[in-house]
């Protein structure tokens, strides 16, 4: 008796150890399926990760808020995704908006395909979103006017067509929106040049010198204007030389 529960000792911390896993598996699954979790799932199946970049976002590795890479929490809840330059080709999941506190959202240096989402204007939270250097297509939605939270708008390099829309002026905040490099055409709303740092190069849109708005924040008219300006100034100063 005494021998047989010595034997069976050195096997006691295992199994309660065993027993308090089972329990807090348990205990998670008798909360709600993680919602956020299985949203990050959906969005990398369809991202398309050919190259194996991520790794641990797995279902069984309780939230993704404890250990899952490129994830940012607070409260619990996921606020920031920082996919840049994974070489992702496919999709953006519509499973995103069920990241419901997203407020940063960065898939730049892709190779992301399909029409920019008109989903994500229900990511009412988001601040940031770049889009750069990726393959997104079709206009700008007009709904994305209700991201009213929107700083920073970085869409520079993709196939992105079609006006801006007006819905764009009502986001007040913005402080940067690069729409650079892409097949934009038509009038620009004029509020968005009051943006602190702006780009509309590389694209259609109607800016630069014969239109006396800049196509970038913080560059002159370009060569016009600096002519126009010389042109005038020039014949004035030798005037006021010959006065003399
Ligand atoms: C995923 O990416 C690989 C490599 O870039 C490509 O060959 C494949 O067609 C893609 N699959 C889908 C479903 O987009
Ligand atoms: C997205 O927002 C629209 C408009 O506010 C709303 O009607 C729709 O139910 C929202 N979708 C989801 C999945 O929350
Ligand atoms: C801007 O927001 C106001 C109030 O929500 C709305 O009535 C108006 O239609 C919006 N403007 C544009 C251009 O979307
Ligand atoms: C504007 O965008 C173009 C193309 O993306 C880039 O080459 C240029 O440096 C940008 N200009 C400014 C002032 O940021």
């Amino acid at each position: 008796m005494s021998e047989a529960s010595s034997r069976w000792h050195p096997l006691k911390p295992i199994i309660s150890w065993l027993m308090a896993l089972i329990l807090l598996k348990i205990s998670f699954a008798s909360t709600e399926p993680d919602v956020e979790g299985e949203a990050l799932i959906d969005l990398l199946n369809a991202l398309n990760d050919s190259n194996g970049r991520i790794t641990d976002w797995n279902n069984h590795l309780v939230s993704p808020c404890f250990s899952w890479s490129h994830v940012t929490c607070r409260n619990g809840n996921v606020i920031s995704l920082s996919l840049a330059s994974n070489g992702f080709s496919g999709t953006l999941s519509p499973s995103v908006i069920k990241l419901k506190f997203l407020s940063s959202l960065d898939f730049q240096d892709n190779s992301l395909t399909g029409l920019l989402p008109v989903y994500l204007a229900n990511l009412t939270h988001l601040q940031n979103l770049n889009l750069a250097n990726n393959n997104f297509r079709g206009p700008i939605p007009n709904t994305w006017g209700q991201l009213s939270n929107l700083k920073h708008l970085v869409l520079r390099g993709n196939d992105i067509s079609g006006d801006i829309p007006d819905s764009l002026s009502n986001i007040t905040g913005l402080t940067e929106l690069d729409l650079s490099s892409n097949d934009l055409a038509g009038k620009i709303p004029v509020q968005l040049f009051t943006v602190p740092t702006f780009n509309f190069t590389g694209t259609q849109l109607t800016c630069g010198s014969s239109l006396n708005q800049p196509c970038a924040s913080g560059s002159s008219l370009g060569g016009l204007f600096f002519v126009q300006k010389y042109c005038v100034s020039l014949p004035i100063m030798f005037m006021l030389l010959n006065k003399t």
